[in-house]
């Protein structure tokens, strides 16, 4: 599906990653660039810093997070040998692209896309002006990323369902550079949403979500884990009541994680009454634990030794940025006369 074609997945270092993000974003994005690597394709991946700057004010907190994301990523099996990966503000012509492109950017788009508009949303929910708390850089932030985008002459965009219309708004305004000029200077990219990741509830049955306060932690010690498991909700039925496994969250959260065999043991233990919550918590809890164990040390190992990680990400930038430099040339070249 990927055959040839330049992949290219961007991350807010935002908020500390769940089991949640890691089974239904960070592992699927990882496996797609993968796949495009080994048919002939190119993966790139990179740190959307300077779109964290506009809600995050904190250099600590801001290099803490963009740490922990790095480490993350490679801990999950990045191979930075083979994807391109690097820190969004190593990248100078990003900026400057993203100037090019304002004056190729109808205003009107940046009214209506959507994280903007959740925003004003936000605002007049509670009756305060609509532009209260917002600044450019999230106003525009769609032309930089349609900058992150078309720099490097990406195909396909793997994102979220709330991004696509952000890889929409980039594709337009490539499509309009492009008929400005007569010519293919920026390469049109798609949008790829994959319909069959996990979406793994969280301990209280809703969307695993750093905002419902309902996580299970990714690389924190297995008691933190087990915490978060135990208090997985639950019915006061007793064990030897037949259950319809579809019913019990345990068993859900299970689905996302357990081999075919071992769901097909929790789901049957609990149709016959032979397993109570405390043992399907446990086998839940023995199936995270061997799921994470490994990166989590990989990731512990990489956050405290960052040096080697900054070289890998140095070494990425420097991969990424004459791709991103030539692209730059061209359009100045087609803006300018030159
Ligand atoms: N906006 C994306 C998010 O909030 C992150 C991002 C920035 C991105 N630039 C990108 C994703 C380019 C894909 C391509 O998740």
């Amino acid at each position: 599906m990927f055959k040839g074609k330049t992949i290219l997945t961007g991350v807010k270092p935002t908020g500390t990653p769940h089991l949640g993000n890691y089974l239904g974003a960070i592992k699927p994005a990882i496996e797609l660039g993968k796949q495009a690597i080994s048919q002939g394709g190119k993966h790139y991946m990179f740190i959307a810093d300077y779109h964290a700057i506009n809600a995050e004010k904190n250099p600590t907190v801001l290099n803490q997070k963009m740490k922990e994301i790095a480490c993350i990523y490679l801990a999950s099996g990045l191979n930075p040998n083979e994807s391109i990966f690097y820190r969004q503000s190593d990248i100078p012509e990003i900026p400057e692209i993203t100037t090019i492109l304002y004056a190729y950017t109808p205003k009107g788009f940046m009214n209506k896309a959507h994280a903007y508009k959740a925003m004003v949303d936000k605002n007049r929910a509670v009756n305060k002006p609509d532009d209260d708390g917002i600044n450019m850089g999230l106003y525009t932030y769609p032309t930089l990323m349609a900058a992150d985008i078309l720099a490097y002459d990406t195909d396909v965009v793997p994102v979220g369902k709330d991004q696509v219309q952000h890889v929409e708004i980039a594709r337009d305004i490539a499509g309009a550079i492009n008929a400005h000029y007569g010519k293919e200077l920026l390469r049109l990219p798609e949008y790829y949403v994959e319909e069959n990741v996990a979406v793994v509830p969280g301990v209280d049955g809703r969307k695993m979500s750093k905002s419902y306060g309902n996580v299970i932690p990714l690389f924190e010690d297995d008691k933190a884990i087990k915490k978060a498991i135990f208090s997985i909700k639950t019915d006061s039925r007793p064990m030897e009541e037949p259950k319809n496994p579809d019913e019990i969250l345990v068993y859900e959260i299970y689905k996302s994680i357990a081999k075919p065999e071992q769901l097909k043991e929790m789901g049957e233990g609990l149709r016959q009454g032979k397993l109570g919550y405390g043992h399907i918590k446990n086998m839940l809890l023995d199936a995270v634990i061997a799921e994470v164990s490994q990166a989590r040390e990989k990731y512990n190992y990489y956050m405290s030794h960052f040096a080697e990680v900054e070289e890998m990400l140095e070494d990425g930038a420097a991969k990424a940025r004459p791709i991103a430099k030539a692209t730059l040339k061209r359009l100045k070249d087609a803006v300018f006369g030159r």
